[in-house]
């Protein structure tokens, strides 16, 4: 079942969306591109693009499009960027009709396909968007070798926003998932409890590989810093 974000948007941005930690992601993927060949001014497509946290480091350099499957979410990000195109689509099954120089989906969000059929129908679909030559750049949430248990604890503190985050992040299944939201959202309103659960897909180094090579991508390169959370699987088309 799809996690929404209705409530989450309302203050994603807010709470998730640091500039330091997105400019810095968001400068390595740009680099990670000009070296595999993908030149100023081409056609990106971020994926799962939320409320386009990483758009403003894209926009100048790239004729950049996005998708996502909240509508919630989307209305942010088309509200922030309004010259720009932003789709409503499942990374398992979007078709646009148009294809890219570069496809992206930071931030581990390609785990929300959670099965590992739908990560083979996801990068189906991401190399049926490329050119030949393009090149897809997917962080993984984190892969089932790397995961562990955690509890992430966080806050965010504006002067008419405050919100204290701790999320759950525990194994429910053998390769899924859940993490446990619990955020406190303080505004002049007063303080509200949001509490959610969502579900995330657990897969192999392997399984990100193969999913990758069987749809066309050949994987060029894995990028193991830490200024891309979770490092990325690049893959170009052949
Ligand atoms: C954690 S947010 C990350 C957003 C953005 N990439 C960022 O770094 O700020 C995950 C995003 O994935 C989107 N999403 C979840 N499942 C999806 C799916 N199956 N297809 C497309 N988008 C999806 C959610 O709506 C949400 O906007």
């Amino acid at each position: 079942m799809y996690s929404d974000f209705k409530t989450i948007s309302t203050y994603y941005d807010a709470l998730y969306v640091k500039d330091e930690e997105y400019s810095l992601e968001a400068a390595k993927v740009k680099e990670l591109l000009i070296k595999h060949g993908v030149r100023s001014q081409s056609e990106l497509l971020v994926l799962a693009c939320g409320t386009g946290g990483h758009i403003p480091y894209f926009k100048d350099d790239y004729h950049v499009s996005g998708l996502d499957l909240s509508e919630d979410m989307l209305a942010l990000a088309r509200k922030k960027f309004p010259g720009l195109e932003f789709h409503s689509g499942n990374l398992i099954d979007f078709d646009l009709d148009r294809d890219f120089d570069a496809i992206v989906c930071l931030y581990g969000s390609i785990g929300f396909v959670k099965t590992l059929d739908n990560l083979r129908a996801a990068m189906q679909r991401i190399a049926a968007h490329l050119r030949p030559d393009g090149l897809a750049l997917i962080t993984p949430w984190s892969t089932l070798e790397d995961f562990k248990d955690e509890i992430v604890v966080d806050a965010t503190n504006k002067p008419d926003l405050k919100i204290a985050r701790m999320e759950e992040v525990r194994l429910k299944e053998p390769k899924i998932v859940e993490v446990r939201f619990h955020h406190l959202i303080g505004s002049d309103d007063g303080v509200a409890y949001h509490e959610q659960s969502i579900e995330i897909g657990l897969f192999s180094h392997e399984e990100y590989l193969s999913s990758m090579s069987d749809s066309g991508l050949e994987v060029i390169e894995e990028y193991g810093g830490n200024d891309v959370r979770g490092g990325a699987f690049i893959g170009k088309r052949h």
